[in-house]
């Protein structure tokens, strides 16, 4: 089966319906007919400060809601990335590959560094892309499940196996994203002309363990626009269409037959619709999530076999890349 991994940041006390539209629900479906590595990208995290009490937390629940959406740690390889040492390893070869010039194209890079301002942002926030690949190279994935967000991250990591590649011989698989057709980037509800995050204001963010009525009324609030009817124009309506895109990736319905459906209403009852959509999408994820964090050491249980598998595949990439590069292998 073909090899995917994709990796998300426990960067929030809940992952938003950005994550998962745009990620997790491909996560999801593709780990039927793919060999599947997932993992809690913690590493990741820390490029901007945390807290360290928080972050640990933060990782269970992840892994706990990654499961209780459906990624399967039967079927797929569910690891926390700290737990595999190779990627900081393979990280430090990629970067001495990576051109100064190449990583300060990055645009995420150049919006977070702009937010923090350069006297609080870390090497580590430059770096990030790289230590991105590493993620994605270690494993082999021919596929990369992510949102529009990260295509130039997923490009970096396709420029860098080549390089290696061409460099010291056959080595890296190149990667493909695969982003979403319909869902590909969800947008802030109060801001829709930003996408919506989990970690960054403005906060029109749907959280997917945010409490049923939060949740329906930050639905209600979310900014339209002046005029009245229900129909998806991402250009004059950005709000609106956000609104539809969300509701047509839940119900399944399509943006032409949920026009239809809207044809005299306005957007209140699109917005109370929605909210109805989304809660009843959410109410068994959140008693899942609930359910697996009452037995932690079970999830760390299943965190730990996760790495245990992770570093039977990453060990001998590394290796191979340690030889190839000309270290001297230890006597
Ligand atoms: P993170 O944690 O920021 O986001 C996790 C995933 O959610 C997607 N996403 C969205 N998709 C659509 N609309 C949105 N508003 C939205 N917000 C977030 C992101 O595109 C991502 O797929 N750099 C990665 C983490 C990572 C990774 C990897 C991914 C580290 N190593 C290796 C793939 C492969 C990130 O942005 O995580």
């Amino acid at each position: 089966a073909p090899r995917v991994l994709s990796g998300i940041q426990p960067t929030a006390d809940s992952f938003t319906l950005g994550n998962y539209l745009g990620a997790l629900r491909q996560w999801v479906s593709m780990q039927d007919d793919h060999d599947a590595f997932y993992c809690v990208v913690d590493l990741h995290a820390i490029t901007v400060e945390q807290d360290p009490a928080v972050l640990r937390r933060r990782t269970l629940v992840a892994a706990a809601q990654l499961i209780a959406l459906g990624v399967d740690p039967a079927s797929s390889t569910l690891f926390v990335q700290s737990h595999v040492p190779e990627h900081a390893q393979l990280g430090w070869v990629m970067q001495c590959l990576t051109g100064f010039g190449e990583a300060s194209r990055m645009t995420q890079f150049k919006d977070k560094s702009q937010r923090q301002g350069a006297g609080s942002t870390s090497v580590g926030l430059f770096t990030y892309p790289v230590l991105q690949a590493a993620d994605i190279l270690l494993y082999q994935a021919e596929r990369v499940p992510v949102g529009e967000d990260q295509r130039q991250h997923v490009e970096l990591t396709r420029d860098l196996a080549t390089r290696f590649n061409g460099r010291y011989g056959a080595t890296f698989t190149l990667p493909e994203a695969y982003i979403p057709p319909g869902a590909a980037k969800v947008l802030d509800l109060q801001t829709p002309e930003k996408q919506m995050s989990k970690s960054l204001p403005p906060s029109g963010g749907v959280f997917l363990l945010d409490d049923p009525k939060v949740t329906a009324k930050k639905i209600r609030s979310a900014v339209t626009d002046t005029g009245r009817e229900v129909v998806a124009d991402p250009v004059g309506k950005p709000g609106v269409t956000n609104l539809l895109a969300i509701h047509s990736a839940l119900s399944g319905r399509s943006t032409a037959e949920l026009e239809e459906h809207f044809t005299g209403r306005g957007y209140g009852d699109l917005k109370k619709e929605l909210a109805e959509v989304v809660t009843d999408h959410l109410a068994p994820v959140q008693a899942r999530t609930t359910e697996l964090l009452a037995d932690t050491a079970e999830l760390e249980r299943v965190l730990a076999a996760g790495a245990a598998r992770a570093r039977e595949v990453a060990a001998p990439v590394l290796a191979d890349v340690y030889a190839k590069v000309g270290f001297l292998p230890p006597a």
